[in-house]
C-alpha cells in the first residue's frame, strides 16, 4: 500500500507534468543518462509515446525532492474565497489593522486569521494579506515561512507538538515522539489521513518544570509518557473532548485557536490554572522556610517577603501575581565590601 506521502507526491507529479513545466521536462537540450537510454533503445526518441514517457520520468525525478512540502497544493491561489467569506475576512482584518499605527505590523495576526478560515496559510491568503497591508506576496511569504506556527500545507484539526528540546528529550520526549510517530503512521509535520492529527517536534515550550511536555494546539499536557500521549491522540481522533493539564476545559480546534491568535478572544484565556505546583515550588519553599531575597545592602528587601507583603494570598492554586511586588533582580553580585 502506498503511503500518503507517495500518493501526494504522485498527484503533484502528475499535475505538474500535464500543466506546469512541459518545456523544462521535455527540453532536448537537457541530457541525463535515462534520457539517452530511452533514445538509444527506441531509435526514434521523437515518437509521442516515448516522448511522454521521458517527460514523466523527468517529472518524477524533479519531484523526488520537491521544493515544497508534498502536501502543499500547487494551485493554492487559484480558487478565490467565496464572497461571504471574503467579506467577513476583510471586516475582521480591518479590526486587526486598526490596532496598529502602521498597517504592515498587522501581518502576524492576519496570517493567523487566514489560518482560522483555511486551516493553513494558503496562496489566496498570502495574496489577501499583501493587498490589505501594501506588501508584496514575497514579503508575506517570507514571514509565513519563517515561523513554524504558520502552516504552508493543510494542517490537522489538532496540532500535536512533542517537545524534544534538551530537558524534555532527556526526560523522554524523543521516545514519546518516536512512539507517537509509529502509532499514528506519520512523521514530523505530517497529518493523519482522517485529517485529525498533525504531528510535529517542538522546541522548548517554557514548561521544562513539567517535562516531558506535549502541546495540542498550544495547550499544555504535562509530564507525559508514551502511553499517555498515545491515549491522548486516540481520544482526539475519536472526537472526545480532551482537557489539557492547565488551561481551558478542553482543547479547541486548530482553526478556533488560530482565530484567538488573530486577536479575537474566545473568553477562555483565564479558564483553568495557568501554572502548576512545580512552577511555584520555589515560592512555597520560601514561605515555609521564611526565606527572602537579599536587598541592595545584603539585608532583606522590602516587599519581597511573600508572607509579609501578602503577595500571592487568596490566589487559586498555581496562580501567582507580580503586580504588587517590585520586579527586581533576585540576587546582586557579591562585592569585597560585603565581606563575603
Ligand atoms: S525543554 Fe521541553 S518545555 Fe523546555
Amino acid at each position: 500500500m502506498s503511503s500518503p506521502a507517495s500518493e501526494n507526491r504522485s498527484e503533484a507529479t502528475n499535475g505538474a507534468t500535464v500543466g506546469e513545466r512541459p518545456d523544462d521536462m521535455g527540453s532536448p537540450g537537457t541530457s541525463t543518462p535515462g534520457a539517452d537510454a530511452v533514445a538509444t533503445v527506441a531509435g526514434d526518441g521523437t515518437t509521442p509515446v516515448r516522448h511522454e514517457q521521458e517527460r514523466l520520468r523527468r517529472a518524477e525525478a524533479m519531484f523526488a525532492e520537491p521544493p515544497l512540502h508534498y502536501l502543499t497544493p500547487l494551485h493554492a491561489s487559484e480558487e478565490p474565497y467565496p464572497a461571504d467569506v471574503l467579506e467577513q475576512l476583510r471586516a475582521d482584518a480591518a479590526q486587526v489593522i486598526a490596532r496598529y499605527p502602521h498597517k504592515r505590523s498587522a501581518l502576524l495576526p492576519l496570517l493567523h486569521l487566514v489560518q482560522s478560515v483555511d486551516g493553513y496559510v494558503t496562496g489566496r491568503g498570502v495574496h489577501l494579506c499583501a493587498e490589505l497591508l501594501d506588501l508584496t506576496t514575497a514579503e508575506v511569504s517570507g514571514v509565513a515561512t519563517f515561523y513554524t506556527q504558520y502552516k504552508r500545507h493543510p494542517n490537522g484539526e489538532f496540532n500535536v507538538g512533542v517537545c524534544t528540546n534538551t530537558l524534555c528529550a532527556i526526560m523522554g520526549g524523543d521516545q514519546i515522539f518516536d512512539e507517537l510517530s509509529e502509532h499514528l503512521g506519520i512523521g514530523h509535520d505530517e497529518t493523519t489521513e482522517d485529517g485529525r492529527i498533525t504531528l510535529e517536534r517542538l522546541e522548548c515550550n517554557a514548561a521544562c518544570d513539567f517535562a516531558p511536555v506535549v502541546m495540542v494546539n498550544w495547550e499544555f499536557f504535562d509530564n507525559q509518557t508514551p502511553e499517555s500521549s498515545k491515549e491522548l491522540v486516540d481520544r482526539l481522533r475519536a472526537g472526545e473532548q480532551v482537557a489539557p493539564t492547565r488551561g481551558p476545559s478542553h482543547v479547541r480546534s486548530f482553526k478556533h485557536v488560530s482565530r484567538v491568535l488573530a486577536g479575537f478572544p474566545d473568553g477562555l484565556a483565564d479558564e483553568g490554572v495557568g501554572a502548576g505546583p512545580a512552577s511555584v515550588e520555589g515560592t512555597r519553599l520560601a514561605r515555609e522556610k521564611g526565606w527572602t531575597a537579599p536587598g541592595a545592602d545584603g539585608g532583606a528587601k522590602q516587599g519581597t517577603d511573600p508572607s509579609a507583603s501578602g503577595a500571592g494570598e487568596d490566589l487559586e492554586p498555581g496562580r501567582h501575581d507580580s503586580t504588587n511586588v517590585p520586579n527586581e533582580p533576585d540576587e546582586l553580585p557579591q562585592t569585597k565590601e560585603d565581606g563575603q
